[in-house]
């Protein structure tokens, strides 16, 4: 028998702030429309509704939790109520839905404006010559008309001089007649290089000199432009409109959600930004929960007149937290190292601020009552970061160490390449490292060749190492950089292979990449959701089902460990619950938008 459609309010009540008195009143008869139809089930709350699917996992590791398969959410609050199981209700009545329950997952790493911008620019990842880029340039021009110009830049993201067998130039650009004369900027892969055309090069002074913490490729020629010389470009670019990022956020949002997203922490977002998505949080459009990382307008300074704390009661966008770039990226040799290049002796990297300005930052924004989050790529600038964390710490000498962990939970964005000795210190500091499985995976192919053999094995790209006591990795994808699909994140950590291809590194295809780093299924699982939540303050409210916690969760058409490993690969989720609502549907998304609108109810999205 199909089951009943979900009983969902007319309007939206998830964030409880907005349920308007008539809504409520409609909340309450639906409620006890359904409280009827329920039958004997006596202790069914007026504003509640019940869901029993074939199975629930309530939460990653489980430690006490029994056997569930029903919980109870509350219309009012968004929130749990009570989770049980069905046989001991006493109530055979309640239909079970079909397929079986996660938590909502959380991606502790991404960029949610410049992944819905992502979704409205060219495509670029994966291309494997110049050929190619322009044959997707073209196409990106003929589905986007008007863009291109002086006022509208196309952009675009994903290129990567390695596959591409050459530094970019302008000159590549300019060999296509449809790409001529255009206005075209496009970001590495790693968004830490963007690469323009000659139009927007001949904006520019003549000389152009050097920028600290950034490089200017001059060979074979000029149109790359990486970490802090990228301002040069970006400043000229003619930024969008209100209305443009308002259909960015709403495209990743719904995009996100796809794959079984409840949240995001957002790492890095301007003030106009954070403004914006305040305004957007109060309405509709806004179904995604997201702990922002506040990114001052000058990057790596201490910004109090735009550093407003948002803790939205209902858990829908919060701001407490801070971002900070110790360095770049490895891929364009801007992470910062201890020792040299292995590919390139006479560079280290470079760091994008010094070592006492990232300790004097990290003390004024803890002091100011902020998270501090730092980007650290390199083993020099973990070190750095764990060295400016260790002096915020010792300001508060006052707290005892377990409780200063508790309350500054500072955390490191990447800890991709990190020393021995800085592993040891993060333990001991209990500094959060904020991790991305793909990142591994996608970086393997060369990692070895910048680092050498020695320090891959012993510094990078650790997942094992840093799992703590109680404190897991908070794990994510980097979006747009990568996929934002958990489940390729959770294979990556699980299999530490490539989840698009299922190889591992370059000569060893066959077998995952440093194994002895991998994270087991529920440890991989709890990066996603608990230890998302504890990175964000929200623990036992997010990432897990329980009484009180935001009523997220996702379904899944089997249990997750019925997958099997290589079957992470191709799961695709069925639903997508935020607030108690349900937000992606599979079925409704193949039968189309209109099917959508008519058959669910005013609560679905
Ligand atoms: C660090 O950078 C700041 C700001 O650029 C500068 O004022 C300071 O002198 C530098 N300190 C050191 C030790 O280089
Ligand atoms: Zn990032």
């Amino acid at each position: 028998m199909a089951p009943a459609p979900p009983p969902t309010p007319p309007t939206s009540p998830r964030w409880g702030l907005r349920l308007s008195s008539v809504a409520g009143v409609a909340a309450v008869l639906i409620a006890a429309f359904q409280f009827q139809q329920q039958g004997s089930f006596s202790i069914a709350a007026k504003d509640e509704s019940i869901y029993c699917y074939e199975g629930v996992k309530t939460e990653a590791l489980p430690s006490s939790q029994g056997d569930n398969n029903c919980f109870g959410v509350s219309l009012a609050t968004g929130e749990f109520t009570r989770v049980f199981e069905r046989s001991s209700s006493g109530d055979s009545s309640i239909e079970i839905r079909k397929g079986y329950v996660l938590p909502g997952l959380w991606d502790g790493h991404g960029h949610l404006m410049q992944y819905g911008e992502f979704l409205h620019s060219a495509d670029l990842f994966g291309a494997g010559s110049f050929e190619e880029i322009r044959r997707r340039l073209r196409g990106y021009l003929d589905l986007n008309p008007g863009v291109g110009t002086r006022d509208r830049w196309a952009r675009g993201v994903g290129w990567d001089q390695m596959a591409l067998g050459g530094m970019p130039t302008a000159e590549q650009l300019e060999l296509d007649e449809r790409l001529k004369g255009r206005y075209l900027m496009l970001d590495r892969v790693d968004v830490h290089c963007t690469w323009v055309s000659q139009a927007i090069l001949d904006l520019l002074p003549d000389d152009i000199p050097d920028v600290p913490g950034g490089e200017i490729i001059r060979t074979p020629g000029m149109g790359v432009f990486c970490d802090n010389a990228m301002d040069i470009v970006t400043s000229l670019w003619p930024r969008p409109n209100t209305a443009t990022k308002q259909e960015f956020v709403k495209s990743a949002m719904k995009e996100l959600h796809k794959v079984g997203l409840v949240g995001m922490h957002d790492a890095g977002v301007f003030p106009s930004d954070i403004a914006l998505y305040n305004e957007m949080s109060d309405t509709e459009d806004w179904t995604l929960r997201v702990y922002a990382m506040l990114e001052c307008a000058e990057r790596n300074t201490y910004c109090p007149e735009d550093a407003k704390k948002i803790e939205h009661p209902h858990g829908i966008f919060t701001v407490r937290s801070v971002k900070l770039f110790a360095d770049g990226a490895l891929g364009s040799r801007g992470s910062a190292l201890l020792e040299p290049y292995t590919d390139a002796p006479s560079t280290s990297g470079s760091l994008l601020v010094n070592a006492s300005t990232l300790t004097s930052l990290t003390k004024s924004w803890s002091g100011a009552g902020f998270q501090v989050n730092i980007h650290a790529i390199g083993d020099l600038a973990n070190r750095y970061a764990i060295d400016a964390f260790e002096a915020a710490a010792a300001v508060s000498s006052s707290t005892e160490a377990e409780e200063a962990k508790q309350q500054h939970r500072f955390r490191i964005e990447h800890t991709q390449i990190i020393h021995p000795l800085d592993q040891s210190r993060l333990h001991k500091l209990g500094i959060i490292p904020s991790i991305q499985p793909t990142h591994a995976t996608s970086d393997m192919a060369y990692a070895e060749s910048r680092l050498g053999a020695e320090r891959i094995k012993q510094e990078a790209y650790r997942m094992r190492s840093l799992l703590g006591l109680g404190l897991s990795p908070v794990l994510g994808s980097d979006f747009p950089v990568e996929p934002p699909n958990p489940f390729a994140g959770i294979y990556a950590a699980v299999a530490r292979k490539n989840p698009a291809t299922d190889l591992g590194a370059p000569g060893e295809e066959e077998k995952g990449w440093f194994t002895e780093e991998a994270l087991t299924l529920e440890e991989a699982l709890w990066g996603f959701t608990k230890g998302a939540a504890y990175g964000a303050f929200l623990e036992n409210k997010a990432g897990v089902i329980r009484r009180g916690a935001f009523a997220d969760w996702v379904v899944l058409d089997e249990p997750l460990e019925a997958y099997g490993v290589e079957g992470l690969r191709s799961l695709r989720v069925r639903e997508t619950w935020v607030g108690g609502r349900r937000v992606y549907s599979r079925d409704q998304d193949a039968q189309g938008e209109k099917e959508d609108k008519d058959s669910i109810g005013g609560g679905d999205l």
